[in-house]
């Protein structure tokens, strides 16, 4: 717990470096890094292109794998996942563009896309970190309430309420704001060797509580970290209302 989302975003992008760091010279493979979007991880990918500019952590050796990307917005919309990601971070680090893996929620067949996303986790080796953030509804990804915790990247139709949540981001117009989604699994997240996720913000204190002091619960998929054996939560006081 950590007084407010800086101080979250500091710990987080710290831990991360850290974890990248003491990777790096001793392995031969890439760190392969999953990453989320949202407005959670924006405090952690300043932190991240600080390190960069700084001289202190480089991305050459890092693989990443976003979460999920809306379908049926171009990949250009500014509130593309695929835009929001070079926005905040892949234009000012020196990852390689070809390490960088996102959805394609344009693809002409979305099933296979979400296979090819699935297979190409698995011929990296798998995802050594996936950090995450969390909607309101306890969603991680968009896995929204009622996601099987052992399912796969797949298409999925966003909850009303993730859907009025990210009107924020189309100007207020739920209308605006896809209704569908490709996204890794519960299981796909559940598969990296560490987890680590960012709460933050009142609004979010229902679902933190429902994932930490209920049970594993399908419709709270978050919760499912319950069961990884190495997963940490980042959350700020706020967070903790409902503790
Ligand atoms: C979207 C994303 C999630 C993210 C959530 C929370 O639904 N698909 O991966 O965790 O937003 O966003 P925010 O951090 O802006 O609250």
């Amino acid at each position: 717990i950590r007084e407010d989302p800086e101080a979250v975003s500091f710990y987080a992008a710290n831990y991360i470096k850290q974890r990248i760091l003491e990777f790096g010279p001793t392995k031969e493979r890439p760190f392969v890094l999953g990453l989320p979007t949202g407005s959670s991880p924006i405090g952690v990918y300043r932190y991240f292109v600080d390190f960069y500019r700084k001289g202190e952590l480089s991305f050459k050796n890092v693989i990443t794998f976003n979460m999920d990307e809306y379908v049926g917005i171009p990949r250009d919309h500014p509130e593309s996942y695929h835009s929001f990601m070079f926005k905040h971070l892949f234009n000012h680090i020196d990852i390689d563009p070809q390490n960088v893996n996102i959805l394609n929620g344009n693809a002409e067949q979305l099933d296979k896309e979400c296979e090819r996303y699935e297979k190409k986790i698995q011929s990296v080796g798998g995802i050594e970190l996936f950090l995450g953030g969390i909607g309101p509804d306890g969603h991680i990804a968009f896995n929204e309430p009622g996601s099987s915790m052992k399912s796969r990247t797949r298409v999925k139709t966003l909850a009303y309420e993730t859907v009025l949540a990210n009107a924020r981001f189309f100007g207020g117009d739920v209308n605006k704001v896809p209704k569908l989604s490709l996204t890794v699994g519960v299981g796909t997240v559940m598969d990296a060797r560490e987890v680590v996720i960012i709460i933050t913000g009142a609004h979010k204190a229902i679902a933190l509580s429902k994932c930490i002091e209920d049970g594993v619960n399908h419709m709270w998929t978050v919760s499912a970290i319950q069961m990884h054996p190495s997963s940490m939560i980042v959350c700020d006081e706020d967070a903790t209302l409902e503790l």
